[in-house]
């Protein structure tokens, strides 16, 4: 059975992005359901072999901490063996086990894996119930709706595929593999989704201000919206959405508090072993926008380590 979900807003898994610290602070904010960045199933089993040596978990190669549950794991990868391997070694530290059936970037999609595994309908059959057979926890699926504009509509047979063999929930983003992400998502096939399911659906997709958030769940009828993009640098969105859906209304947040936020994913981050590339990119992304904000990211670019870029960040004059 699924968990209970405080919001309907979810944070999307977002490689190099979603690390624990932003997770957590998105959680903080009110979003229902956080999901770490995708993980290959042939990682897990090759560092779980080298942890257990040391008495160690694979916490310490995916980590968390307690305050994000519910927490969902993001598997990928196709290889059978290697799935139910992976799959159980995961399964006692997370709350959820989702798989990616989305990932459009060419050295996943070359591996059969990600969002090229679409078009395998006799493969995901075999994956899901994989999944299925090898944990107890409720696992989840995310997919693209197709891989070519000519394939465009397979979402409604893997959907289905995946509703018999007991996947959990859903979530689309309705652009296809070969989209990547130009244009809009095309929300009416949420609608098309939701309609054919018996499973809670999470709709994905170019959702940037609370508003989007409400009109994709009132024009999709969708259980749940998914945010990626739109809460990069931008914590506060999940405390505005849930504001919104319920009182119609939310509070502002000025360039000045979204520099604060920073510091708190900061202040966050020191519990984990975040790489500073990824800590700086989360610095430019906090400023996305701001008045002033793109001589403080060139800045930023070339910061050299955590005290220079706190320096920068503080000192920045921004208004
Ligand atoms: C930098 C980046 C990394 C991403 N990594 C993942 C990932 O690891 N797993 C996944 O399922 N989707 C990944 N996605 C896709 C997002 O989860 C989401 O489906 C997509 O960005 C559309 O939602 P949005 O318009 O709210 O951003 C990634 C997207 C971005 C921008």
């Amino acid at each position: 059975m699924l968990p209970n979900f405080s919001s309907k807003a979810f944070l999307a898994p977002m490689a190099g992005v979603s690390d624990p610290a932003l997770r957590l602070q998105c959680k903080k904010m009110g979003a229902g359901l956080v999901v770490t960045e995708f993980t290959s199933i042939h990682s897990i089993i090759a560092k779980e072999n080298q942890l257990k040596e040391n008495k160690k978990t694979i916490q310490e190669f995916i980590e968390f901490s307690e305050d994000e549950r519910p927490l969902s794991v993001q598997l990928f990868g196709s290889d059978i063996t290697s799935l139910e391997k992976a799959a159980k070694i995961v399964e006692p530290f997370f709350d959820i086990i989702d798989y990616n059936m989305g990932c459009p970037a060419p050295h996943i999609t070359q591996q059969m894996a990600g969002g090229a595994l679409l078009q395998e309908v006799n493969l995901t059959r075999e994956i899901f119930r994989t999944l299925k057979n090898a944990v107890k926890k409720p696992v989840t699926l995310k997919i693209r709706s197709g891989v070519t504009n000519a394939s465009k509509y397979l979402f409604k047979e893997i959907g289905q595929i995946a509703e018999d063999e007991g996947i959990s929930m859903i979530t689309l983003h309705p652009r296809t593999v070969s989209q990547g992400y130009s244009g809009h998502s095309d929300w009416e096939m949420i609608k098309e989704l939701k309609e054919i399911s018996n499973i809670p659906i999470v709709g994905n997709g170019d959702i940037v201000t609370p508003e989007d958030a409400k009109n994709m769940l009132d024009e999709t009828g969708c259980d749940y919206v998914m945010i990626g993009r739109g809460a990069m640098g931008n914590p506060f969105l999940f405390e505005q959405i849930n504001d919104y859906l319920k009182t119609g209304s939310y509070k502002e947040y000025t360039s000045r508090d979204r520099l604060d936020s920073f510091f708190d994913y900061l202040d966050l981050t020191k519990n984990y072993k975040i790489k500073f590339a990824n800590i700086k990119g989360q610095a430019i992304r906090f400023t996305k926008g701001m008045v002033g904000g793109k001589k403080l990211r060139e800045k930023i670019s070339i910061s050299k380590n955590l005290d220079e870029l706190k320096e920068i960040m503080s000192h920045s004059n921004l208004e």
